[in-house]
């Protein structure tokens, strides 16, 4: 067993979870708790690094943790970052071996912190802000991680972390800290029904996500008005809300069907109102496995939430001899009280 790699990934609570959420990350995360060691983590520290809202971060916390569990993610794998207080106390250790200069530069960072200067009057952009990628690298190196599963855009945080690790390293002379590496599983990319130019997201717009625990009627219904033509799509290729249910129905499982129907398209004889019903079935079958299973979990939310605060004490025990460790390295009073 101690040949077992460790995999940690984290996510920020925006409470709901849509489909290109699940499929482009959280499915992913589901299936790799059969081979490795997984931490996944929901974030709240991070979520207050732009303006936000105190009582809904909470609920979104938990909305989130019920969601994730809902979809298959194990609760005991499951922590809430501001449970575990060594990843803040391990983040201000870590911000003495990383520059400013390497923060300022973070593409996240420019691009958040333009966008909130021209968004708001008051132009605030808070110190957390700039130090959130090294907060980051101590949620992952705690856990002495070896995969990070997250997305491209989270390359250049990846690499400031095994900057930090290196650095550290350096300074206390010994390879303590194991250098992280992205996992960039394929993960199907899903675009938004009612845009498939763009990318499935909340910040879109109501008709441009699709919940993982959307009504029938209502998931129906947006599959059946997702645009399939876009207008500039090139001769003899498939336009792009074509490919996006397609994506879709394999995604959800149903790969005969898809196949199948796949064949009809290459003979152009396929009816889009086919592909349209056969990727809403499979989505349906898909979510109201999600949806009972969080119709059960709902019943009792303090039995959940009581699950949560045991899985993050747990995992809190391996936080807390990473940073005893990481405090006698640095020369830091290492008194039990
Ligand atoms: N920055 C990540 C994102 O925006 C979220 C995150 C925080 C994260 N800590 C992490 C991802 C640790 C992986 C590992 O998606």
């Amino acid at each position: 067993m101690s040949e077992q790699k460790t995999v940690l990934s984290a996510i920020q609570p925006t409470g709901t979870i849509h489909l290109g959420n699940y499929f482009g990350a959280v499915q992913n995360w589901v299936s790799l708790q059969e081979q490795f060691k997984c931490y996944y983590g929901v974030v709240d520290y991070h979520a207050m690094t732009m303006p936000y809202n105190v009582k809904k971060l909470r609920e979104n916390t938990w909305e989130l943790i019920l969601n994730l569990v809902s979809v298959g993610v194990k609760p005991k794998n499951l922590f809430i970052q501001s449970l575990i207080p060594e990843h803040t106390e391990l983040c201000w250790i870590f911000n003495n071996f990383c520059s400013i200069g390497r923060l300022t530069n973070m593409t996240q960072y420019k691009d958040k912190s333009e966008k909130s200067s021209s968004e708001s009057k008051d132009d605030f952009i808070s110190a957390g802000l700039l130090d959130y990628p090294v907060l980051q690298t101590a949620d992952i190196l705690i856990y002495k991680a070896d995969y990070v599963p997250v997305g491209k855009d989270q390359d250049q945080h990846l690499e400031l972390s095994r900057s930090i690790a290196k650095r550290f390293n350096n300074q206390v002379g010994k390879e303590y800290f194991v250098m992280p590496e992205g996992l960039h599983t394929e993960t199907p990319k899903i675009a938004s029904t009612a845009d498939p130019l763009r990318k499935m997201s909340k910040s879109a717009g109501e008709k441009h996500w699709i919940s993982c625990f959307a009504d029938e009627a209502r998931l129906r219904k947006q599959i059946k008005s997702a645009v399939t033509d876009t207008g500039d799509t090139p001769a003899g290729e498939m336009s792009p809300g074509i490919a996006n249910l397609f994506l879709m129905m394999k995604a959800a499982g149903a790969i005969e069907q898809h196949d199948q129907i796949m064949d009809t398209y290459k003979d152009g004889k396929l009816k889009y109102s086919e592909l349209k019903e056969a990727t809403a079935d499979a989505l349906v079958a898909m979510t109201s496995t999600f949806k009972e299973r969080k119709a059960e979990l709902s019943i009792n939310k303090r039995a959940l939430k009581d699950e949560i605060k045991t899985s993050s004490a747990e995992i809190r025990k391996k936080a807390q001899e990473t940073l005893r460790e990481v405090k006698d390295l640095v020369g830091l009073v290492n008194v039990k009280f």
